[in-house]
């Protein structure tokens, strides 16, 4: 079984759970440069309970992904727990451990009772936490918020609450769910987490670059950190955080053939995975060329492809741009959203 003890004692770099982008493809490709795990997209218990096929595909690895963190979503104690069993039963050593997401803000998560509107459900959500850890033998980490309300930060009194009913780990993003993705991450509720409870924590809100991952464990004092829109586009973020957490130069930014490079064999794993429609491809295509010449002119031309020809043939013309640009393919073109550029 995964040493969970050990992997949260050297400041692991997670890849956080995405909805619609943390998919196989992507996580091979994060994993590759540097991220110790990654995370499915959050899993519908409800959708499991159904034996729907588009739900169960999300548990699918990477050739070479060795083991995932699987999290669920839901708010029905029993439910989460028959599914988790039934994830720890499918997966087996592929199951690094459980997450049960009381984070996502989404209307259409807290209409129905999950993701963060469980933090208005302490109660409710402690015996989600307990039903699934009686029912599997994995550790089961939660993923939540600084709180609900805006200004009202319930984070360390939620975290001791999860630990008491059995959390392994708790993970916290430093914004209100009210919030949405506005304004920055508070990273001080991380430190207040982590002096809430004994288990691990880990630290998840803006890390963009490696320095920001070194300066969130020195600030925070956090197990782990974890990243999600800081590597869209941009799986290097793990290798620059691990140069950093080590104290070492980072790699220098990617130039402008190699992120055309990853974008392209981004898209044919995931045309390995999905077949002919990769149109999930068109947003992370977006994201690799944000910034390079000729990406504005490409926006349309990603936005009409379907399969991953469509999309080799819009990289090839970005390569020529790229060349009658006088790009030597050496010059770093860093991610124009990235605050440590
Ligand atoms: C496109 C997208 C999808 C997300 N899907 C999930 C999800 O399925 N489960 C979850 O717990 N959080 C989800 N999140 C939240 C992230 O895991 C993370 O907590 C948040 O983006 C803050 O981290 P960051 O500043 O590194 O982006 C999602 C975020 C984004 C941008």
């Amino acid at each position: 079984m995964f040493d969970f003890p050990a992997f949260f004692s050297n400041h692991p770099l997670l890849l956080a759970p995405m909805a619609g982008v943390s998919d196989e493809a992507f996580r091979a490709l994060c994993l590759e440069q540097g991220a110790d795990l990654a995370y499915t997209e959050m899993v519908s218990a409800k959708g499991l309970s159904y034996a729907n096929e588009k739900t169960r595909h999300l548990l699918s690895l990477a050739p070479g992904e060795e083991r995932v963190a699987v999290q669920l979503f839901g708010h029905e104690p029993d439910t989460m727990a028959a599914q988790a069993a039934w994830v720890e039963r499918q997966m087996g050593e592929a199951l690094a451990y459980l997450d049960i997401n009381m984070g996502c803000p989404a209307r259409k998560i807290v209409s129905k009772g999950d993701g963060s509107a469980l933090m208005k459900e302490p109660a409710l959500a402690a015996d989600i936490v307990r039903a699934v850890t009686r029912a599997v033998e994995h550790p089961v980490a939660v993923k939540f918020r600084r709180g609900w309300a805006e200004g009202d930060e319930t984070a360390p009194e939620f975290a001791r609450r999860m630990e008491d009913a059995g959390a392994a780990m708790v993970a916290v993003h430093g914004r209100f769910a009210e919030q949405l993705y506005r304004g920055s991450a508070d990273w001080g509720v991380i430190a207040r987490v982590k002096e809430a409870v004994r288990v691990p924590v880990t630290g998840n809100g803006d890390v963009r670059c490696g320095a920001d991952a070194a300066a969130m464990v020195a600030r925070t004092g956090c197990d782990a950190v974890m990243i999600a829109r800081g590597a869209e586009g941009n799986p290097w973020v793990f290798a620059q955080a691990r140069a950093a957490l080590a104290g070492k130069p980072e790699p220098r930014a990617p130039d402008a053939r190699e992120r055309v490079a990853m974008a392209r064999r981004h898209a044919r794993l995931l045309a390995a995975r999905e077949g002919r429609n990769i149109v999930r491809m068109r947003k992370h295509a977006m994201w690799y060329m944000a910034g390079l010449p000729g990406a504005a002119a490409a926006r349309g031309r990603i936005n009409a492809c379907v399969d991953v020809e469509d999309f080799e043939r819009v990289f090839d013309e970005l390569l020529e741009c790229v060349r009658a640009h006088g790009e030597s393919g050496e010059s770093p073109v860093l991610l124009p959203s990235s605050p440590c550029s």
